[in-house]
């Protein structure tokens, strides 16, 4: 394989040709994006997500991007209860692995960003530039606590989050010894080397929903991920909303792509891929850890109507607590993913129920048609 040169171009291309780009989503924390109790629901033990990241690699899957999750949501199977941390996950995979971009995800209040800064980079030369950032300002008061950091109000989460990745770019990129003190931060003395693979620096994504959470994307970050997919609202609608925010990034001199998330259950049949879907996803869903998600959003059925409650509890679980459902046969999926690049997305994160035994049948079935859709290399 000829070295890599790191150039950002070719990091954001994830080294190859694919305009649609496919990543794994959530594959580091039990029971990945399904709330469910079915007993084949993903463990994310080492060893699976190892296992699972060498299939993805050798398919062709682009990109493996973990959550950062620190304290399971409770209910019968504690969803989300066993997670293995992002950045040191990441830098065991990119070891194990020869293609695949891997992320690390990260909440900017819980670490020093020069030492930060210095686990990316030692990530990123581990897998030769294949190593990408994504910053989270953070959102989840109780697990806030557990480190004993006090979460701050919304606009000053992304004030602070603004000069930890300033500090973090400066540690990646300066030569010599800077300081960096503002109104959070008061670093003196800094030099931090090595600097990330070829002299260049790690990709960066951010998936902020309100308006400052994208805007601090559009001005920081190279890839913004949205729940506001194609498959969700109309295609027209999503190439509307793409634009916008290629626009927005580029009347402040920016270019950003943008991705977004969903959840894949593929069968040789429709009605196959409905009827796991149902048993996976309702008829077993883990109401309690369901519960305690919306209970995390203040949605109880003290603070909102019954109806209201109820259609909120169904949604979770139905779209793996925030992702388009992919489901159907092969053609199906195909058509749906292709839609997104046809809108102007630049790739999708998918979950499923159990990451490698359903991968396979994806890889050999959906990839060879977006090939052929001219949405990714043979
Ligand atoms: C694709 C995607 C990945 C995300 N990853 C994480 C994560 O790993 N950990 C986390 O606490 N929040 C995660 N979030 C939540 C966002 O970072 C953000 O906090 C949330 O969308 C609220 O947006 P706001 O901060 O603009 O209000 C993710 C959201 C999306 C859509």
């Amino acid at each position: 394989m000829l070295a890599r040169t790191g150039s950002l171009r070719d990091r954001m291309a994830m080294y190859n040709g694919n305009a649609l780009k496919i990543g794994v989503f959530g594959a580091n924390c039990s029971s990945g994006r399904s709330a469910t109790k079915v007993p084949e629901r993903w463990s994310a033990s080492w060893e699976d997500c190892l296992a699972l990241a060498r299939l993805a690699d050798e398919k062709g899957i682009d990109f493996i991007l973990p959550i950062g999750r620190w304290k399971g949501y409770g209910g019968e199977t504690d969803f989300h209860g066993a997670t293995l941390e992002t950045v040191t996950c990441a830098a065991g995979l990119l070891a194990c692995t020869e293609r695949i971009t891997v992320f690390g995800t990260v909440h900017a209040p819980l670490f020093n960003p020069i030492i930060a800064a210095k686990m990316f980079v030692t990530a990123d030369h581990i897998g030769e530039g294949r190593f990408g950032l994504n910053i989270v300002a953070g959102w989840n008061e109780g697990e806030f606590e557990m480190f004993g950091v006090k979460q701050r109000d919304h606009e000053a989460r992304y004030a602070f989050a603004q000069e930890w990745i300033d500090a973090v770019k400066r540690a990646w990129s300066e030569a010599g010894t800077f300081d960096a003190v503002g109104e959070f931060l008061k670093l003196k003395g800094v030099r931090a080397y090595p600097k990330p693979y070829g002299g260049t620096r790690p990709i960066i994504m951010n998936a902020g929903s309100s308006g400052t959470g994208q805007a601090f994307a559009l001005r920081n970050c190279d890839a913004f991920f949205t729940t506001t997919g194609a498959a969700r609202i109309s295609l027209a609608g999503a190439a509307q909303r793409v634009q916008e925010v290629k626009s927005t990034a580029q009347a402040i001199g920016r270019d950003i792509e943008v991705f977004t998330v969903g959840q894949v259950i593929c069968r040789p049949s429709q009605a196959e891929a409905e009827d796991y879907y149902r048993h996976a996803l309702i008829d077993n869903a883990d109401w309690g850890a369901v519960e305690g998600m919306l209970a995390l959003r203040n949605i109880t059925p003290q603070t909102v109507s019954p109806e209201e409650y109820a259609a909120k509890r169904r949604y979770f679980a139905a779209n793996a607590i925030g992702g388009y459902p992919f489901v159907g046969t092969p053609d199906k999926i195909a058509d749906e993913l292709a839609d997104l690049g046809r809108a102007g997305l630049r790739g999708i994160a998918v979950s499923f129920v159990n990451y490698l035994q359903e991968l396979p049948y994806f890889c050999d079935e959906v990839l060879p048609r977006l090939a052929r859709f001219g949405l990714r290399e043979e």
